[in-house]
């Protein structure tokens, strides 16, 4: 008998990453992806926003009967994610906890830098978790917001998106930090990117962290194929195109949904 689906969620088309990384480790799951196109950015939004939108996105799955859901979307398990936890009884996962997590197990000197929308930065949840793991860590963050849209636009690298990295990362770099949270759905995207204006230091992926933290706790289904399903609230055909630059390939059964 075939389990109940996994759900994941995400401001818009970003959580690919997640999802992307969720497949990888679980190819016998069902992943219904749900991306709130029609109101994307969430990372310039208002907490209160945030959390009103994201209660509908849980509604949504849960009317789907997912048995989990990930929460891909940094904004929300920054700004919203607790407050969804004490509201419903599906389990929820969010993409801080294993990011904060990833980053203490990296770092050899205890400097952490942390990049994000406005609204992850603001809310200060890594350096919260991270404090949690290791009171001793000293967090420096920055928010990036032009990443997100420079992502979508397809330019992962080149000349333009090399100068937006050195303005956003300089300061960083005199911290002294030796590890770096990528913490926002798009910005695994721009690794290499970031690597270069960071030489020599530690990138942690939060899509990477919480697929494998994930992976573990559901029992992966053997044999066939797992479905994937897509729904997004605004037209599907952007997903789509800008889907291809995240996954690396086509998506199919995208649907457009209100919720
Ligand atoms: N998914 C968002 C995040 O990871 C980025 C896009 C947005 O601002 O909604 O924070």
């Amino acid at each position: 008998m075939s389990l109940q689906p996994i759900g994941i969620f995400d401001s818009g088309i970003g959580g690919l990453t997640v999802f992307r990384e969720l497949r990888r480790r679980l190819p016998g799951e069902t992943l219904l992806y749900l991306g709130d196109t029609a109101r994307v950015p969430y990372g310039t939004k208002s907490a209160e926003t945030v959390h009103r939108f994201s209660r509908e996105a849980v509604e949504f799955l849960l009317a789907r009967n997912v048995r989990l859901i990930v929460v891909a979307c940094n904004t929300v398990s920054a700004v919203a994610l607790e407050k969804l936890q004490t509201e419903f009884s599906v389990p929820l996962v969010g993409v801080v906890i294993p990011g904060a997590r990833g980053a203490v197990r990296k770092t050899k000197n205890r400097k952490i830098g942390v990049i994000g929308t406005e609204g992850t930065i603001r809310s200060g949840a890594y350096e919260r978790e991270i404090k949690k793991l290791n009171p001793a860590a000293e967090v420096t963050s920055t928010a990036c917001p032009l990443f997100v849209p420079f992502v979508e636009e397809g330019w992962l690298e080149g000349e333009a998106t090399r100068l937006v990295a050195d303005r956003y990362l300089t300061s960083l770099k005199k911290t002294g930090i030796d590890t770096l949270i990528l913490g926002c759905t798009h910005y695994p995207l721009l690794k290499p990117v970031i690597q270069e204006a960071l030489p020599n230091i530690v990138l942690v992926d939060s899509a990477e962290e919480t697929a494998t933290q994930v992976a573990p706790m559901l029992k992966p289904e053997t044999g066939e194929k797992g479905e994937e399903l897509f729904f997004v609230t605004d037209t599907p055909e952007r997903f789509r195109r800008v889907g291809e630059i995240f996954l690396g390939r086509g998506l199919k059964n995208v649907t457009h949904v209100e919720i």
